[in-house]
């Protein structure tokens, strides 16, 4: 293949990218866009801020332009997020308890029921687990609500869209030595023991200096795959550049093809001048839209996969 999403397809995987929906009127963008990517994960227009900024009021502008994009070009859709610390509304971060319970619960409800049929995965629960050495979940007024909101989330949405593909996303989960890996490891094998709806299994996958990309990588994908969940690269970049990043990228990308249920990797947007980090150069394409290392990289190993 040519670009990332046929060389992935050769191999039944696609090749995605977050997008966010205020820069699809700049033609460079959407340009690499159209021509690269076959999945598109929005980077905020889904979330619960913006999708129900008011209590029971929805507002889908964004979340719906960016799944109209995904539709033009042919490209699934990944949807995140339902249920996060992150990134709530003014009036979920004051709520608690039942109250807080029912609210997600029908935002969950409701948001999946909107773009029910549109979406290939869902990341229903976001970065539930605590960073550091404790392996215990991360405090926040929805686990506050008691430990099994996240089956519950997972159960709701199932029931809203039974085809979409229901995932739990989280960060620092790439090194299988990790007391966080290992606690998200035993809550999915404890869901597919008691048949709690869980399809999948994202690794964000944002590596840096602090952070590399471990050489358990691959290992840590397998073994979650053993459990019978897929397994996505959902928010993939790297800090540094020329060869040793285009190594980098090649190991994440090599790790992937090597577990046959790794369906696909998303970077966390396209040229370097999109990325959430406020420097550095940690994604495919440079600010001008050309192709770095990188890039060609992960085109390399996806055709010879
Ligand atoms: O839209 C408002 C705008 O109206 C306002 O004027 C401006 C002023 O700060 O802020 C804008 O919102 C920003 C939003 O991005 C859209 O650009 C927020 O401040 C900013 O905090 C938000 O950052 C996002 C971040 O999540 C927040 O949690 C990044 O774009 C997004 O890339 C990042 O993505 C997360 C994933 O969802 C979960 N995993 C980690 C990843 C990286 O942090």
């Amino acid at each position: 293949g040519t670009t990332l999403g046929s060389a992935a397809n050769r191999t039944g995987r696609y090749f995605g990218t977050a997008v966010s929906a205020s820069k699809l009127s700049d033609s460079v963008y959407t340009g690499i866009l159209t021509r690269e990517f076959s999945m598109i994960t929005p980077e905020n227009e889904m979330k619960i801020d913006a999708t129900e900024p008011n209590q029971n009021q929805f507002s889908y502008t964004g979340g719906d332009r960016i799944a109209a994009q995904a539709a033009s070009q042919g490209a699934r859709l990944r949807g995140h997020t339902l249920a996060w610390h992150g990134q709530q509304p003014g009036w979920m971060q004051s709520m608690e308890g039942t109250t807080l319970r029912q609210a997600i619960l029908n935002h969950i409800t409701q948001v999946v029921t909107h773009y029910r049929g549109k979406i290939y995965a869902w990341d229903v629960v976001n970065e539930a687990f605590a960073d550091g050495g404790s392996g215990a979940r991360r405090d926040s007024n929805l686990q506050r609500t008691g430990n099994d909101w996240i089956e519950a989330a997972f159960r709701a949405a199932r029931a809203a869209d039974p085809d979409a593909k229901l995932c739990y996303n989280d960060y620092n989960t790439d090194d299988w030595t990790q007391a966080k890996t290992q606690a998200v490891y035993r809550m999915v094998q404890d869901f597919r023991s008691r048949g709690v709806p869980i399809d999948c299994v994202g690794f964000q996958s944002h590596f840096n200096a602090n952070s590399p990309v471990p050489p358990n990588y691959r290992t840590t994908l397998q073994n979650f795959a053993d459990l019978g969940v897929d397994v996505q690269i959902t928010e993939l970049d790297i800090e540094g550049s020329g060869t040793t990043q285009a190594s980098n990228f090649r190991t994440v990308t090599e790790a992937c093809l090597a577990v046959a249920r790794c369906a696909g990797i998303t970077v966390w947007g396209i040229r370097d001048t999109d990325s959430w980090r406020s420097s550095g150069t940690p994604l495919l394409f440079d600010g001008n839209g050309q192709k770095k290392a990188a890039y060609t990289a992960v085109l390399d190993a996806l055709n010879n996969g």
